[in-house]
């Protein structure tokens, strides 16, 4: 399953949106090696590259998530959904080299549509939380 953005998708904070694009390139790149049938070896090196973008996304998301005044309950689910997604990206990328066809096509598919799930539901509202507090438009500045 490919993705294609769409301004559904947008959080309103433009480096996260960037992001988030940046993330599904990658997934996309896993799509369209499945497509062509590519032996499980050729996805290692594209679930790596997933694995360490993952762990920079959520880090800089988190980072920005900091400086917020957030309902803490929404802050720790939020939190535990990276840790998931983390969790099952690495665990995907443990067993890349003998990931079946089918299960390489299954994998793609989860990780597109957890990634839509959480941006639509849970940064989309973060996104919110960071207009309503002014710390969207230099998010990544560190003098905040
Ligand atoms: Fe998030």
């Amino acid at each position: 399953m490919r993705f294609t953005w769409s301004n559904a998708y947008s959080t309103g904070v433009q480096t996260i949106d960037l992001q988030h694009q940046a993330l599904m390139a990658i997934i996309n790149d896993l799509h369209d090696c499945c497509a062509r049938g590519a032996p499980p070896g050729e996805l290692r090196p594209i679930m790596q590259r997933l694995a360490h973008y993952t762990v920079f996304h959520f880090r800089a998301e988190e980072a920005l998530m900091g400086k917020a005044v957030l309902p803490i309950d929404w802050h720790t689910e939020h939190l535990a959904g990276h840790r998931a997604f983390t969790d099952a990206v690495q665990q995907y990328l443990d067993r890349s080299e003998d990931m079946t066809p089918e299960d390489a096509e299954k994998l793609q598919a989860y990780l597109v549509e957890w990634l839509k799930k959480h941006i639509l539901e849970a940064d989309k509202t973060l996104g919110k939380f960071l207009m309503q507090q002014a710390l969207h438009s230099d998010a990544f500045d560190d003098r905040r």
